[in-house]
């Protein structure tokens, strides 16, 4: 049983010599700049929030389309409970009434759902539609949608290591190293992504998922989120294709390897 759990947990990319690849496997996005989007059109920022949903749904579409396999994206972090009341107040209502209204076209275009975070914090009526999301959401085999909600990388660490204590009591503190508590961590079904996306001009991780991005590919645009289109997509993808991804490594090293198929 065991065996098996761990055959299909990702503890990380980064090991071997990375395949060229068009199209990143996984997608991992800030999106940013709704506040922003609205303000400038002397709109409330929550008109941001709605219209960064149509976003939303564009580019899940998009990204299920050009064959990425999973897309991250951080909806709420750790820290948004800080903004105003009714900030935090829509951003729920937002999402609780998304989880009813879009989840009936995500199963329709086969995307697996699934939310990372402490979802503890929410309404219990969100939390059990997240439950629902997932479960009617299950058995897909297209996209792998993650949402980020009340989600920290620092909080993703620690409770993998509380969780990686509690189960093993009589753990020998020398016998931790990477592998072992990468399973403990919020996506362990997912490899680590390959391409970061921020959005809305700020060159910063704000608590995003810390240990996964340890060799992703980072690309920050000015474009605000609620006009981030296909386009905009397309030109992360066209940068990205044009990294080389060292892992450490030297680059007459990554060529060889590539052109041995090794
Ligand atoms: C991102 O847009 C959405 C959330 C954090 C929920 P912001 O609301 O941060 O927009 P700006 O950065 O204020 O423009
Ligand atoms: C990061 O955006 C969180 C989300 C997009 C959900 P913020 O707008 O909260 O980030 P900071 O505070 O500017 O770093
Ligand atoms: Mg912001």
């Amino acid at each position: 049983m065991r065996k098996k759990l761990s055959s299909m947990i990702h503890t990380s990319s980064t090991q071997d010599v990375p395949e060229v690849a068009g199209v990143p496997k996984h997608v991992a996005i800030i999106m940013d700049g709704n506040g922003r989007w609205a303000t400038k059109r002397f709109l409330p920022r929550v008109a941001g929030h709605s219209q960064g949903l149509d976003t939303v749904r564009k580019i899940v579409k998009e990204c299920g389309d050009k064959g990425v396999e999973y897309l991250t994206l951080f909806a709420f972090s750790s820290e948004n409970w800080r903004r105003p009341a009714e900030e935090v107040g829509f951003l729920m209502k937002l999402f609780l009434t998304a989880l009813e209204k879009e989840i009936t076209r995500l199963h329709r275009n086969n995307v697996r759902l699934r939310l990372i975070g402490d979802l503890s914090r929410f309404d219990p009526l969100i939390q059990e539609r997240v439950a629902a999301a997932e479960a009617r959401t299950a058995e897909n085999t297209g996209l792998n949608l993650t949402i980020a909600a009340n989600y920290g990388g620092r909080w993703d660490i620690l409770q993998a290591v509380s969780a990686c204590i509690k189960a093993n009591p009589n753990l020998d503190p020398d016998a931790i190293n990477e592998e072992f508590l990468a399973p403990y961590l919020s996506m362990p079904y997912a490899p680590e992504p390959d391409l970061f996306i921020r959005t809305g001009g700020e060159q910063r991780i704000s608590n995003f998922l810390l240990w996964q991005l340890a060799y992703t590919e980072l690309y920050f645009t000015d474009v605000l989120w609620p006009d981030f289109d296909t386009q905009e997509l397309q030109n992360s993808f066209d940068w990205y294709r044009d990294r080389e991804r060292r892992f450490g490594r030297t680059s007459a090293q990554v060529v060889s390897a590539q052109e041995t198929g090794k």
